[in-house]
């Protein structure tokens, strides 16, 4: 019996051709012709004054912790259930990220928890849009307001979501997408870095390209380049851009598979909710489901462990995620939290994530789903 793999990264008919076409420009480096026409897509897609492709979600992320110009000791409030990336980006920056508690129904951060995590030493607050589903954002960008804090949304997960009608990375000051093998749309590694304060766009151009006014000499706006603010090589090769630009011209056929796959799977729980067995994802009416995510979570520890046992022993991936970032080493060296971690220590300990990629076929859908029924129907 063949594996039935946790996720497989999606290839469209162009994708190879776009790649011997960037040898053919005869431009193998970063902003030739396939960012460029990648920048155009994201900039109609989501009416954004600047949008730059980086080599990954987290090298987005630390543009975002570049520009938020952090002093040593700042603080960050985020939430504890997330990748490290949404982490270390600002612990790089000498500042210190404070966890608080995540929604049990959405599992991101919980916005009524925010203001008590709030200190004169406060800079930014760092929404995750967990599985592509918004976080509260009205509340969370009302109280930024009001407190004079930046906000920067890791839609990392969250390409092709809304939050009332609203691009999900675009509500916030800045936005950071994700296109790692694992995201509905990807280049193997890649990323995005969003904004529409027309400062910060321009200091993030600079950030990107090593802290120098290059693109400004690309663009014939200068006679010479020079270094002129912090910065790293964050741009990706072109043959990147050019792998991403064929997905992007398929993002449409995966966006429809992806949400068929994950109501298949939403269907096929009903009953397991009703016995008290599982709990499905609850998504809000004020956000869209971009079927990033298909996830199931249990009751229990012993029971997720040994259902993941049952599904590897069928030859099916179904990882979990994440250990929560202030129980890792890291993050107990670098981060603080902010009243009581309860709901993500549960979460982190009884979620499990079922195969969903493009390429998943009926077939291997119906194992799955027959596989997880016949786990409960033997306990
Ligand atoms: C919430 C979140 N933030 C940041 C990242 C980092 O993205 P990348 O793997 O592209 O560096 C990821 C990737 O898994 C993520 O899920």
């Amino acid at each position: 019996m063949t594996t039935i793999n946790f996720n497989e990264p999606a290839q469209n008919l162009s994708t190879l051709q776009y790649i011997e076409d960037v040898f053919t420009q005869k431009h193998t480096s970063g902003d030739g012709k396939y960012t460029k026409l990648c920048h155009k897509w994201f900039a109609d897609k989501l009416s954004c004054e600047q949008t730059l492709l980086v080599h990954s979600g987290t090298a987005a992320l630390e543009v975002a912790a570049i520009l938020a110009d952090l002093k040593p000791g700042d603080e960050v409030i985020m939430p504890s259930y997330t990748f490290c990336s949404t982490a270390n980006a600002f612990v790089l920056q000498g500042a210190v990220p404070v966890f608080v508690d995540i929604r049990p129904d959405t599992l991101n951060i919980d916005e009524t928890k925010i203001e008590a995590a709030i200190t004169s030493k406060t800079k930014t607050i760092v929404p995750v849009h967990y599985a592509g589903v918004a976080c509260e954002m009205d509340n969370i960008m009302d109280i930024a307001k009001r407190h004079h804090l930046l906000v920067i949304e890791d839609a990392a997960q969250a390409f092709d979501s809304f939050y009332k009608s609203k691009p999900l990375g675009t509500i916030g000051n800045m936005g950071c997408f994700s296109f790692h093998e694992t995201k509905n749309v990807m280049s193997g590694e890649g990323g995005l870095f969003v904004t529409n304060d027309s400062t910060l766009a321009e200091r993030a151009e600079i950030i990107r390209e090593k802290g120098t006014n290059r693109s400004k000499f690309f663009r014939g706006q200068i006679d010479k380049y020079t270094w002129v603010d912090k910065g790293s090589s964050y741009l990706p090769s072109d043959i990147i851009a050019a792998y991403l630009y064929s997905i992007l011209e398929i993002s449409d056929q995966i966006q429809q598979k992806r949400r068929a796959v994950w109501h298949k799977y939403y269907s096929a729980f009903e009953s397991l909710e009703k016995s008290g067995a599982i709990r499905r994802p609850i998504i809000p009416n004020n956000t869209t489901n971009n079927a990033h995510m298909f996830y199931l979570l249990f009751n229990d520890l012993e029971t997720r462990t040994k259902f993941i046992a049952y599904l590897r022993k069928n030859n099916i991936q179904a990882p979990f995620h994440y250990i929560p970032l202030h129980s890792a080493p890291a993050g107990k060296k670098y981060c603080k939290t902010s009243g009581s971690l309860d709901v993500t220590n549960r979460i982190s300990d009884t979620l499990v994530r079922l195969p969903l990629f493009f390429d998943i076929s009926e077939q291997e859908i119906d194992t799955v789903i027959n596989k997880c029924l016949e786990f409960w129907s033997k306990k």
